[in-house]
């Protein structure tokens, strides 16, 4: 596979009517690696995804689906939770896991073992026989999750897959998805919530209006923006102000202010002479959500306009 790629995509567009929702999107998807998607609503996630796996043809670009340029030759490696959701409500819940492996050719009968064993893993046990009707939609999505693993794929595409899940079971999709990157598979998912991103992503993209605002890893992101240190004196006399960088503003019993160019020591030095002291000190990079806001937020006021 071309430079071990599982994922290669060069400037994908796609319109609908006059709009360009993907604009030229690049995206390049190590084999082995966890990858997210990240933008805000209407980003063009949902659409470049259907664009990989050859739901929907481009208008423009070239993608490459391990190794196959056209990727529904690679249906049976690939598992695919959709952003709409669906399964049969009158099937029951193993039997909705195998079939859906069995339409990426999995025996049926190693299907259904396999789903009764993944269900109970996943604290379904209880509801193995249960009809898909009786579920509550979160443990359907989960059954449906389960249904894009059980053949075991050397792809996963999820479109948003931690919507809708209480917190337990958000942590149980992480360490499924972590599961599968061991077991050798190549994961790319979408979501807008920054934590499970930051937390699982090897690598990854940030679209907004239709175009890549950003591709890297989850530090790169984040070393966009400046540390930022939160300073707590002994005291608060008067003339501390006039010795903090400029941007310093009141936080709890201290300061909170942007990493000096200069780095901390000097300052800390000139606090200390003075008589301030310290109480408390952190220092600390703005997490994935700042990034994200920094990286859209330009995005979002062109949009507008
Ligand atoms: N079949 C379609 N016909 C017309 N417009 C569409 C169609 N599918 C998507 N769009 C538009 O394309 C844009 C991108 O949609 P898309 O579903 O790809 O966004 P998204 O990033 O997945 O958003 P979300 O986070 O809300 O899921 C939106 O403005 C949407 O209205
Ligand atoms: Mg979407």
């Amino acid at each position: 596979m071309k430079d071990n790629l599982a994922i290669t995509a060069t400037g994908l567009v796609k319109r609908f009517g006059d709009r360009r929702v993907v604009d030229g999107v690049d995206i390049a998807v190590p084999m082995g690696a966890i990858y997210g998607v990240l933008g805000p609503n209407g980003a063009g996630k949902t659409t470049t995804l259907r664009m990989l796996l050859g739901i929907i043809e481009p208008d423009e670009g070239h993608r490459s689906l391990l190794g196959h340029a056209r990727p529904r030759e690679a249906s049976d490696q690939i598992g695919y939770l959709p952003e709409e959701r669906g399964l049969y409500p009158a099937m029951k819940a193993r039997d909705a896991i195998a079939f859906m492996g069995a339409l990426r050719g999995l025996d049926w009968r190693e299907g259904r073992k396999r789903a009764a064993t993944m269900m109970e893993a996943a604290g379904l046990g209880h509801a193995v026989d249960d009809k898909i009707r009786k579920l509550s939609k979160g443990m359907a999505q989960l059954v449906q999750l389960l249904g894009s693993v059980v053949h075991q794929p050397d792809l996963l595409v999820l479109d948003e897959p931690f919507s809708g899940l209480d917190p337990v079971n958000q942590e149980r999709l992480e360490a499924l998805i972590i599961a599968e990157r061991d077991r050798g598979a190549t994961i790319l998912f979408s979501t807008h919530i920054m934590s499970h991103a930051e937390r699982l992503c090897d690598g990854l993209a940030i679209i907004a209006g239709g175009k890549r605002r950003f591709e890297g890893t989850v530090a790169q992101a984040r070393g966009l923006l400046p540390q930022q240190v939160h300073y707590v004196p002994h005291n608060n006399a008067p003339g501390l102000l006039s010795l903090l960088p400029s941007d310093a503003t009141r936080e709890g019993d201290g300061w909170k202010f942007i990493m000096p160019p200069t780095g901390i020591e000097t300052l800390l030095s000139t606090l200390i002479g003075a008589g301030h002291g310290i109480s408390g000190l952190s220092i600390e990079r703005p997490g994935l959500h700042d990034a994200f806001v920094k990286i859209v937020g330009p995005a979002a006021l062109e949009a507008a306009q």
